[in-house]
C-alpha cells in the first residue's frame, strides 16, 4: 500500500495544492470577519505572529510526519511512534472529526459563493440596492436554496475527490491559484481608490491593544490554524503525496508567505469598502457577502467582475473542500481497507447530514442552540478554535519530544543547521507553550 502511493507530479503542483488548500474562504471570508469583530490592527499583529512562530513550525511538523510515514495522520502517529502509539493514533480520531465538522459548515459558505454566481450572472446581484442587502442574504440563507447549493458543493467535492491525487486534485490547482491572485490584487487596487480607503486601511493596519483580550488572541490563533489547514492533518497527508525530493522547509514558507499574503490583500479589499458603504465591520459570517456586491456594483464592467470573483472563489474553496475530505479518505481507505470509492461515499454521507444540519442553522434550526451557538457556529467554533490549535500542540509536541531528531533533520535536509535547531525549539518549547498559555488565558 505504501510503496505504490501517488506522488504529485511535480514542484509546482506541490506548491499549487499546500496553497490550493491553504487558500480559501479562510482568507477571503474569515480572515475579513474575525478581524472585523476582534478589532482590526491588533488582530492582525497577533494573527501573523502566530503564523510566524506557531503556524510554520506546526506546517514543517506535518509535512516531516506525512512524509517519513507516508501514510494518514491516524497510521503516521502508529508508524512513527515508539510502541505503536496507542494513545497518540487518538490525535489522528479528533483530526477526522475536526475535518469533517469544517467540511459541513464550510460547505455551506462555498454553496453561498454559488448562489452569489448564479445572481451575478442572471444580473440580480446588483440589482438590489445597498439598503435591502442584509434582508436579501437573510432571506436566501433562511430558505431551501442555501441547503441546495450545501448539497451540490459536497457532490462537486466527491466528484473531484474519487479523480485521486494526481488527475484531480493537482490539475484543478495547478489552473486556478494564479488566476484568483491577479484578480484580487485588481480588487484590491479599486477599493484603495473608494473613499472609505483611509479609514479602512487605518481600521486594518493600526493596532490599538487596548481592546485586546484573551477572545482575541484565541480567535486569532484559530485563524492561523483554519487559514493554513493545520492541526488536522491536510499538510499530514498532502505530504504523503510529496516525492523525497520535495524542500519541506522552502514548501512550507511558501505556503504560509502566500496564504497570509491572500489574507491581507481581501483585508484591503473588504475594510475601504466597510467604510465607504457603512457596512458594521462586527457584521459577522456574512460581512463580505454584504459588502462585495457594493464594491462590484461601482466597479465599471460590475457583473462580469462579480462573476469571475465568484467563480474563482468557488474552485478556491473546492480546493479546500477536497483537502479536507482526503484525510478521511485516506483514513477510511487506509485503515478500514475499503476502496478509495466507498471511502470517498462514507465521507460524502457523513457530510451531507451534518452539512444540511449547518446549512439549517440560518433557517430552521436558527433558534436551536448548543452554549449559544447554532449548529453552524459551534462546528466552526469547536473545530478552529479548539481542535485545530490542540491538534497542532500536539503534533508539535510529538515531533519536537517524541520523534527521532535524526528523522526530522533528514526530512528537513538541506535546511541549514542553525535553522533547523531554530525549528525543533519552536516545536519543543514555544508552540505548544504559547498555545497552552493562550487556552489557559481564555478558560
Ligand atoms: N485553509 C482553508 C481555508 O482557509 C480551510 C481548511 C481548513 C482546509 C482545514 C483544510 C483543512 O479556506
Amino acid at each position: 500500500m505504501t510503496e505504490n502511493r501517488p506522488h504529485f507530479a511535480t514542484r509546482l503542483g506541490v506548491i499549487a495544492t499546500t496553497v490550493g488548500s491553504a487558500v480559501g474562504l479562510g482568507n477571503i471570508w474569515r480572515f475579513p470577519y474575525e478581524a472585523g469583530t476582534h478589532g482590526g490592527g491588533a488582530f492582525l499583529m497577533i494573527y501573523i505572529l502566530c503564523i510566524a512562530v506557531i503556524g510554520i513550525p506546526v506546517i514543517c511538523a506535518e509535512f516531516v510526519m506525512g512524509r517519513a510515514s507516508r501514510r494518514n495522520i491516524f497510521g503516521a502517529f502508529r508508524t512513527l511512534a515508539p510502541k505503536g502509539g496507542r494513545y497518540w493514533q487518538l490525535m489522528g480520531v479528533a483530526g477526522i472529526v475536526g475535518s469533517i465538522m469544517i467540511l459541513a459548515f464550510y460547505s455551506v459558505v462555498a454553496g453561498w459563493t454559488i448562489e452569489y454566481l448564479m445572481q451575478s450572472l442572471a444580473g440580480t446581484l446588483e440589482e438590489v440596492a445597498s439598503t435591502e442587502r442584509q434582508a436579501a442574504f437573510d432571506s436566501f440563507t433562511g430558505g431551501w436554496r442555501c441547503v441546495l447549493w450545501t448539497l451540490v458543493i459536497l457532490g462537486l467535492n466527491c466528484a473531484i475527490v474519487l479523480g485521486g491525487v494526481r488527475k484531480g486534485i493537482e490539475r484543478v490547482s495547478n489552473l486556478l491559484m494564479p488566476l484568483l491572485f491577479v484578480l484580487l490584487i485588481t480588487l484590491a487596487l479599486n477599493s484603495l481608490l473608494l473613499p472609505g480607503a483611509g479609514e479602512g486601511l487605518k481600521f486594518l493596519f493600526r493596532p490599538d491593544f487596548s481592546t485586546v483580550d484573551s477572545s482575541v488572541v484565541l480567535g486569532a490563533l484559530g485563524q492561523a490554524f483554519f487559514s493554513l489547514s493545520l492541526g488536522l492533518g491536510t499538510m499530514m497527508i498532502y505530504a504523503s503525496y510529496f516525492s523525497p525530493s520535495t524542500p519541506l522547509l522552502k514548501s512550507a514558507a511558501t505556503t504560509a508567505g502566500l496564504d497570509t499574503l491572500v489574507a491581507l490583500i481581501a483585508g484591503v479589499i473588504i475594510f475601504p469598502a466597510v467604510f465607504t458603504f457603512g457596512a458594521e465591520p462586527s457584521a459577522g459570517p456574512k460581512l463580505v457577502f454584504e459588502v462585495l456586491p457594493d464594491i462590484f456594483h461601482r466597479m465599471p464592467g460590475g457583473v462580469v467582475w462579480s462573476t469571475v470573483f465568484f467563480l474563482l472563489l468557488l474552485l478556491a474553496s473546492l480546493t479546500s473542500t477536497i483537502s479536507m475530505s482526503e484525510i478521511s479518505v485516506a483514513y477510511f481507505s487506509e485503515q478500514w481497507g475499503i476502496s478509495r470509492r466507498k471511502a470517498v461515499a462514507v465521507n460524502t454521507a457523513i457530510a451531507l447530514v451534518l452539512g444540511t444540519l449547518c446549512a439549517l442553522s440560518f433557517g430552521p434550526l436558527s433558534d436551536f442552540t448548543i452554549c449559544g451557538k447554532t449548529v453552524f457556529g459551534l462546528f466552526d467554533y469547536v473545530a478552529s478554535n479548539i481542535i485545530m490549535p490542540l491538534g497542532g500542540m500536539l503534533i508539535s509536541i510529538f515531533v519536537g519530544w517524541v520523534l527521532r531528531r535524526s528523522v526530522f533533520d533528514m526530512e528537513l535536509s538541506p535546511a541549514p543547521r542553525a535553522l533547523l535547531c531554530c525549528l525543533a525549539f519552536c516545536l519543543r518549547f514555544i508552540a505548544p507553550g504559547a498555545i497552552a498559555v493562550i487556552f489557559i488565558a481564555y478558560i
